[in-house]
């Protein structure tokens, strides 16, 4: 070993040991003649002296000729500092090495940033290209620190309630995730593809078939989608399936693991204890989508009937009308209510209506003054505002308004610091649509995917009015990010086919597609359902960092990129003839 002793661990009981370190110079000073040398290895940094007194005088130019990163070997004696020189913000603040022997292992080149700070404003590219640099600092060092225990941690609860951990193919075929799927030629079976997974989806649930009743796995998902501050083409899931259960049974497992991982390793609080659970409807209604932000209020009102037929003529007749009140925000400039009004249009709104509540009501002003005192007391009431708010709405189709409500929502959250950093605010949305309808392809979608069950009552609707199907999926959010989702499984054969006909899967194509499954289902399948909490995004909240890269140890960039390595890159022409693959330009 080339140390006895991590540099982090030293505290004022070492004083008096002899001891041996090896790690990366953090910084250097030179003080009257005396060298200091902060000194850093994954545990942490520790002062190193190295004073003439105690070292050859060729040993004293050695430390000299120190710069930053390099690599070195330091053999010494813990001493405490004096008095007055311990510094109280460094775990080894109380003590110092004094050096009497010292080896470089390895110099280093003048890294292209500081590894010593924080490097948040260091151009996000240049910091992947020296990745192995970047993840030196001590918030990446920490990041991937707090990423192996929620996997260990994983491991072992799950372990401990009979799960198996198993693996499944990456080289596989098609999955019904909806995104697009990343291709492999086959070389012994030119013009054959495998597909990357874009999940385990099948696999899992055939391992049900087989009769695992208990399966999870840390499986990677590979997804050919636009890229988005919580998104990575490929991705960590932890993917879970289980037997003879339902919905509550897998609710109540995953809220039980992550509260249990947050209370005892992550230092912040869970807002709510048991997660609240909220239907698809209600999040629609009061944030305008499906994975609001809940660490605040804020919520969306509904005035599209009250104004139905107003004097106002954005309000009459539009297919939605919803607002927020800004609580005390009735005296914003007009510059403020135009950054506002920009925003709501970046974001597809037509325009902003806002309105200033004071002492006398609404305010008989711009468009206040064009609403009857019906209207407005109307607003009023659904709004629950206070003298000193601001009302904003926007009117159009039920679709534009609560994407542009609930950006504005957080965008109001986000200005009036209603979000707590310190908070995690699970919770489940239940009861969502089984489908979707598709406008450009005139046929319904599945909301999830098309092994998800329908709620049992609702079975008799799915010929008759499958827009009404309410289904077994559930997602967990968390802080306005949809941090898992599931749901039970179809597990017969029978609704699968009705399923796979609603969402215009030819049964040929079905057959050609997941052939495999439905012929599983037909021996003995039992109920099933499952989960996948994306294990990126989770670690990204818990380490309070704002994108998913930061918890990644070698991500793609934003174009998809590795610009480290280079990838993606063009193949010799002998991979290509060997695939029989021709580049058309
Ligand atoms: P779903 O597609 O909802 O479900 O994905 C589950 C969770 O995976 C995470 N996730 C991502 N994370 C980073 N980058 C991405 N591109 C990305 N896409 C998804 C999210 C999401 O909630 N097979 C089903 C699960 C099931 O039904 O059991 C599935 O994959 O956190």
């Amino acid at each position: 070993m080339f140390k006895t002793h991590r540099c982090g661990e030293l505290r004022a009981e070492h004083a008096g040991q002899r001891v041996t370190l090896a790690g990366w110079v953090h910084r250097r000073r030179d003080h009257g003649g005396v060298i200091f040398i902060d000194l850093r290895d994954r545990w942490g940094i520790a002062q190193v002296v190295i004073n003439p007194a105690n070292v050859t005088p060729e040993q004293f130019r050695l430390g000299e000729s120190l710069r930053s990163e390099f690599v070195v070997q330091i053999r010494g004696a813990v001493q405490l500092r004096p008095e007055g020189m311990r510094n109280p913000r460094m775990a080894t603040g109380d003590i110092e090495v004094m050096a009497d022997a010292l080896e470089i292992l390895n110099p280093a080149k003048t890294p292209p940033f500081l590894i010593d700070s924080d490097a948040r404003d260091v151009d996000e590219n240049l910091r992947l290209k020296y990745r192995y640099l970047d993840l030196r600092r001590e918030r990446m060092q920490k990041n991937l620190t707090l990423r192996h225990r929620f996997c260990k941690f994983i491991r072992d609860y799950l372990d401990a309630r009979g799960f198996l951990e198993i693996e499944t193919p990456i080289l596989f075929k098609t999955t019904p995730e909806g995104a697009r799927d990343y291709l492999v030629p086959s070389r012994i079976y030119p013009g054959t593809f495998y597909a990357l997974p874009q999940s385990p989806q099948q696999l899992k649930q055939l391992l049900q078939v087989a009769g695992v009743e208990r399966y999870f796995q840390i499986a990677r998902c590979f997804r050919d989608e636009d890229q988005r501050a919580d998104r990575q083409p490929e991705f960590t899931q932890l993917d879970m399936e289980m037997s003879f259960v339902d919905r509550d049974d897998v609710l109540d497992l995953v809220e039980g693991l992550m509260t249990e991982f947050v209370e005892q390793h992550v230092g912040k609080k869970l807002l709510f204890k048991p997660f609240r659970r909220l239907s698809y409807a209600e999040v629609i209604a009061k944030y305008g989508n499906d994975k609001p932000d809940l660490r605040f209020g804020l919520e969306l009102f509904d005035v599209t009937a009250p104004t139905r037929d107003s004097a106002f003529n954005v309000f009459a007749g539009a297919p939605m009308v919803k607002g927020l009140a800004a609580p005390g925000c009735g005296n914003y400039t007009r510059k403020q209510i135009d950054e506002l009004t920009e925003f709501a249009r970046k974001e597809g709104a037509k325009g902003l209506v806002t309105l200033v509540h004071d002492e006398t009501g609404i305010r008989n002003q711009g468009a206040g003054a064009k609403l009857s005192d019906a209207e407005k007391s109307a607003i009023l009431a659904a709004a629950g505002s206070q003298p000193g708010d601001l009302l904003m709405l926007v009117a159009d189709t039920p679709k534009v308004v609560n994407e542009v409500m609930s950006a504005l929502r957080l965008e109001m959250g986000r200005r009036l610091k209603l979000a707590d950093p310190g908070v995690l605010a699970f919770a489940w949305i239940v009861d969502f649509p089984l489908f979707e309808w598709n406008e450009e392809e005139q046929r319904w979608d599945p909301s999830h995917h098309m092994f998800t069950a329908p709620k049992d009552e609702f079975i008799p609707l799915l010929e008759t009015d499958p827009g009404k199907v309410l289904s077994k999926q559930y997602d967990l959010v968390c802080n306005g990010y949809e941090v898992g989702g599931g749901s039970i499984r179809i597990h017969r054969r029978d609704i699968q086919e009705i399923i796979m006909r609603l969402i215009g899967l030819e049964m040929e194509d079905a057959r050609r597609k997941f052939g495999h499954l439905l012929e599983a289902f037909e021996y003995g399948a039992p109920p099933h359902g499952g989960i996948a909490p994306g294990i990126d995004r989770l670690t990204m909240l818990f380490c309070d960092e704002p994108n998913i890269r930061e918890v990644i140890a070698f991500p793609k960039n934003q174009q998809a990129m590795d610009v480290m390595a280079g990838a993606p890159s063009p193949v010799y022409d002998k991979q290509l003839k060997e695939l029989r693959i021709r580049i058309v330009e």
